[in-house]
């Protein structure tokens, strides 16, 4: 995030409120949604966000292993998100490491609150998250897919999940930062919401951000998220009609 020393072509990242790769300020990446992608898999989704490319696949409901972590009650949402080896610059070491634990918890807790897991106590639904291509938002975009793959798998959930992030670039609040801007710019802040009752399910900051700056990112936010929403609609009408 901040601090980094920027190459020539990003010394200046919004000139006349046009950002580096063309876009305005409240403006997302080109977004598309491609549903059950995944032959072998109960349920799946396909997620372009700019750069950004993302595969979600969904199994189960199924039984739980290792045995100790099965709930009486409900189900277990297990989530895994990983990063192919060559979906960033440096390849990524594959195998799981601290980001990866982080990113696969949030986006657990971002999907859970609209899954009727009490309809299948004891079983376990598996959501595997594969980045393709990183080019800033795969938290989002992994939430964005992973909500489809489940809806796709038949999964009873009360609504879907949509997310995006805004961040404070060169003192200007922009919508879905893409790569140079995260890495350049002062911070980010990406927040998931129900489709439902448009409540947050995952908040997270990068960086430092005023309230003032984050009420102006969450109405840009609402916006982008709303949007995602009836293209994740659309996605999966495309597929049962
Ligand atoms: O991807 P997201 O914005 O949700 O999470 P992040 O940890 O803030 O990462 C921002 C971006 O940094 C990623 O989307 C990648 O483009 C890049 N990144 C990378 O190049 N190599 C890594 N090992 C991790 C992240």
């Amino acid at each position: 995030m901040s601090g980094a020393k920027r190459p020539k072509e990003y010394e200046k990242l919004i000139v006349k409120g046009k950002r580096c790769d063309g876009r305005k300020i409240d403006e997302l990446r080109p977004l598309t949604i491609k549903v059950g992608v995944i032959k072998r898999a109960n349920g799946s989704a396909y997620v372009e966000l700019g750069k950004t490319k993302v595969y979600a696949a969904v199994y189960g409901p199924k039984e739980l292993h290792p045995r100790r972590l099965v709930e009486d009650d409900k189900a277990v949402l297990s989530v895994k998100y990983s990063m192919l080896a060559f979906s960033v610059n440096d390849r990524a070491r594959p195998g799981p490491n601290r980001r990866s634990t982080e990113i696969s918890k949030v986006v657990k807790h971002a999907l859970e609150p609209v899954i009727f897991l009490e309809e299948f106590p004891q079983l376990n639904i598996e959501l595997i998250v594969d980045i393709i291509q990183a080019d800033a938002g795969t938290r989002t975009a992994a939430v964005i897919a992973g909500s489809v793959a489940l809806a796709n798998a038949g999964i009873p959930m009360k609504g879907l999940v949509s997310a995006c992030a805004a961040g404070k670039v060169d003192g200007e609040i922009l919508l879905d930062l893409n790569a140079p801007e995260d890495n350049f710019g002062d911070s980010d802040l990406p927040i998931a919401m129900t489709s439902t009752d448009k409540k947050i399910t995952l908040m997270q900051l990068d960086g430092v951000m005023t309230k003032a700056e984050i009420q102006k990112a969450i109405i840009l936010i609402r916006k982008g998220n709303d949007y995602i929403i009836s293209k994740q609609i659309e996605a999966l009408k495309g597929v049962y009609q």
